[in-house]
């Protein structure tokens, strides 16, 4: 995110030797301060406690988070770099389990360092197993700084083919934050809403507020209002009345993990918001970049759900607001059946009916997003007449 004044949500600055500088999501709304990453054990904790949160925003801080975690650790040939490498994607993943960007993108590092290995363009050195691994370092490097600007351009298209959607007039039901703070750009969710806001069409959001860590008043609201775009706030019980009063036309959520039938996980709630937008004939929409689908997965009962402290529940932001002791049920994601989903924004267009057919054939028709797209990218503002 870059909205005015606001700083990126997460950047690399400077070169191989320089750091990682993020948001501190935990602090907002009250203070806009900036967290410094220097090392992998800083990333782990930033991820973990959700200085940097939601799924493309933490895969690109795994990716930067392994550059940290190798790029120091001189004195190894190849297979002993390689082997480092292994065990710190293995302990960044163990950060956060359902956000399945997270491991796409340790994943697509892991595939980079490969290429060395068994090189199959002749321009790639093939480094035997006991040569300096300096070049494998630069060219993890470079794999982080792209899924980071492939993520920019990602939300970009993700606007564009949500856009339509956003109605003169209309009133549209968010949840969590999948906006500019969970992306290195619009976000999912929000980016149809930038897309929209942008061409001057006049609309209004309704942002729930995300119990119990309330990403959706603490961030969706001071991301919209920083933006310039009507947002009302609501606690999440208030849904099914808001909706009963005619005034939500729409909803749009991100997603963690979508399955390859499209069962979708996505913040706790939004099961329920689904299940309420088809008790009142209000189309419901994921928007999600290709990353965020785990074709492995067949289907939704099978993807992994984090659960949380329970403090986050009896006494998330300081005081007690529950019996010390009392036990408390705390999934941080639920999944919504395929069949509740009107459709899902991706970069690629819109996919609908959300089918494990109509998913496969447009993961297969663009295999990647083409790199010359993230090349061409231009600052992210919330301004898309261009
Ligand atoms: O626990 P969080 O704040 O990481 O949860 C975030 C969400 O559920 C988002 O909706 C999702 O990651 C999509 S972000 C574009």
């Amino acid at each position: 995110m870059s909205v005015g004044a606001v700083p990126k949500t997460i950047e690399w600055i400077g070169g191989l030797e320089g750091h990682v500088v993020m948001i501190d999501q935990t602090r907002l709304p009250s203070e806009l301060v900036m967290l410094e990453c220097r090392d992998v054990q800083t990333m782990w904790h930033a991820i973990r406690q959700l200085s940097v949160r939601g799924a493309p925003a933490i895969g690109i801080a795994a990716a930067m988070g392994a550059v940290l975690g190798v790029r120091d650790c001189g004195g190894l040939d190849r297979d002993g770099f390689l082997k480092k490498l292994e065990e710190v994607c293995e302990y960044l993943a163990s950060s956060r389990p359902t956000a399945v960007n997270l491991r796409w993108a340790l994943d697509r590092l892991r595939r980079r360092a490969s290429v060395y290995t068994s090189p199959r363009d002749s321009r790639v050195p093939r480094l035997t197993p006991g040569h300096d691994p300096t070049e494998i370092k630069q060219a993890l490097f470079e794999e982080a700084k792209r899924i980071r600007d492939e993520d920019e351009a990602m939300c970009r298209a993700i606007g564009r083919f949500g856009e339509p959607l956003i109605r003169p007039g209309s009133g549209v039901l968010t949840h969590c934050n999948a906006g500019g703070l969970a992306t290195a750009c619009w976000g999912t969710a929000l980016a149809p809403l930038y897309a929209a806001h942008g061409l001057g069409r006049s609309f209004h959001v309704f942002a729930g507020e995300t119990r119990p860590l309330l990403q959706g008043s603490r961030l969706t609201a001071w991301e919209l209002q920083q933006a310039g775009i009507g947002v009302t706030l609501l606690c999440d019980s208030m849904v099914g009345s808001l909706m009963k009063s005619g005034r939500v036309d729409l909803v749009i959520t991100g997603a963690d993990r979508i399955a390859a039938n499209g069962d979708t996980a996505n913040k706790i709630g939004t099961y329920a918001i689904a299940v309420l937008a088809k008790a009142h004939g209000i189309p419901f929409y994921i928007a999600a970049p290709s990353s965020t689908f785990d074709l492995a997965t067949p289907d939704g009962s099978r993807i992994p759900i984090e659960e949380r402290d329970p403090d986050e529940i009896r006494r998330g932001f300081g005081p007690l607001t529950a019996p010390p002791d009392v036990k408390c049920y705390c999934p941080a994601f639920d999944v919504t059946p395929a069949k509740l989903i009107r459709g899902i924004i991706t970069e690629r267009g819109i996919i609908q009916p959300v089918t494990k057919s109509r998913i496969a054939s447009i993961l297969r028709e663009w295999p990647i997003l083409p790199r010359n797209r993230a090349a061409k990218l231009k600052s992210c503002t919330p301004s898309l007449g261009e």
